[in-house]
């Protein structure tokens, strides 16, 4: 028997179980990874609460996750079992002792990099790569906004655009996270819980604003986000920590200077195994050049799944956060 965590209806960290299931066997072109570490993100958060509707109930929980292949199912080449490996798309089920998924989206970890390492990173580290290398392919010499620049992806981005040469400007909620962001390489920080960000952004780029704004918080920062930007440039809004945006007149694009908005997501850039290795493979590099250092702030056991969410949803972490099965 194995463990697991699932929720048989959405609503608050009390949804989740910790069950004992038969691991089941990997089908066709798919493998069984035992997990040694599983990743925490806010989009974990999405599915408990319904903003993201699971595929059905009782469902799993989580997306990401490193560890060692058990069993592979028929017409799986790239990996075998004994292979080091991790995770950050697949059927919702990470949390738990065993995972069987695809195996197409299963890549196999380098020796350099371990596997507490793989799980903080990869779901957060591929979003940050296909952000600032794909959404709008930063050269270096940009100007970007980053919404939470202390939490989970937030930490990553500020490494991986100081390496690109682009100037980060973090919002956070506290002093701690600021300077947290600053030693990542946030080239300024603006805390969005008592300062005007227009005005910060304003002042820092001497009246130019942004060339593109990366939003995650949603609800409370679009519009802010938005008068942020250089006319013409991009807002990419990426997630929803303070809820949703809903009811957007598409006019409003024209009005704050005939700006571009796209909405991504790491499944709609990652949507093949070529796209997977090569992004992987990204990511790979700069955590063996140092160019990226993964923070992991907190470890829970997988039992403690839900106190882990609770500490992310009231804004208490920073960086990344693993459970442990
Ligand atoms: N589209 C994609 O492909 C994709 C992929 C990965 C992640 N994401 C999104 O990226 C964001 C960051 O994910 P993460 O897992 O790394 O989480 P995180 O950044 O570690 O945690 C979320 C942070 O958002 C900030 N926040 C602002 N308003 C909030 C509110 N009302 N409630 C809770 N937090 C609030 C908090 O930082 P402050 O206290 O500093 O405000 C909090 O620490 C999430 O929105 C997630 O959905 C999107």
């Amino acid at each position: 028997m194995a463990k697991r965590i699932q929720f048989a209806r959405t609503g608050g960290p009390e949804v989740l179980d910790i069950i004992d299931v038969t691991p089941a066997e990997p089908g066709a072109g798919e493998v069984r990874v035992r997990n040694q570490a599983v990743g925490l993100n806010f989009i974990d958060i999405y599915f408990r609460t319904g903003l993201y509707p699971a595929p059905s109930l009782p469902s799993g929980l989580g997306t990401e996750g490193a560890g060692e292949i058990e069993a592979v199912g028929e017409g799986v080449t790239h990996l075998e079992a004994g292979d080091r490996v991790a995770y950050a798309q697949g059927p919702l089920g990470a949390y738990a002792e065993q995972h069987v998924l695809p195996a197409e989206k299963v890549v196999a970890l380098p020796a350099s990099i371990d596997v507490e390492t793989a799980a903080a990173s990869m779901l957060k580290g591929l979003t940050v790569q296909y952000l600032l290398r794909q959404t709008c392919p930063l050269e270096g010499g940009e100007t970007i906004l980053w919404h939470a620049a202390a939490g989970g992806v937030g930490s990553i981005a500020c490494q991986w655009a100081k390496s690109l040469g682009v100037k980060l400007i973090g919002t956070v909620s506290s002093p701690e996270k600021a300077a947290l962001a600053e030693r990542n390489g946030a080239w300024a920080t603006i805390d969005y819980s008592r300062e005007d960000v227009v005005e910060r952004v304003r002042e820092l780029t001497g009246g130019a604003m942004c060339d593109v704004v990366y939003d995650s918080v949603g609800k409370d920062t679009w519009e802010t986000s938005l008068d942020c930007l250089k006319p013409r440039s991009l807002m990419v809004s990426f997630g929803n920590a303070s809820g949703a945006v809903e009811g957007v007149n598409i006019g409003i694009l024209n009005q704050k200077g005939s700006l571009f908005v796209t909405r991504p997501s790491l499944n709609g850039y990652a949507d093949s195994r070529e796209r997977l290795e090569w992004m992987a493979g990204e990511l790979f590099e700069m955590l063996e050049s140092g160019k990226v250092k993964v923070d992991i702030s907190h470890r829970y056991p997988l039992a403690e799944a839900g106190k882990a969410q609770e500490a992310l949803q009231g804004r208490k972490t920073t960086g990344s956060t693993i459970l442990l099965p």
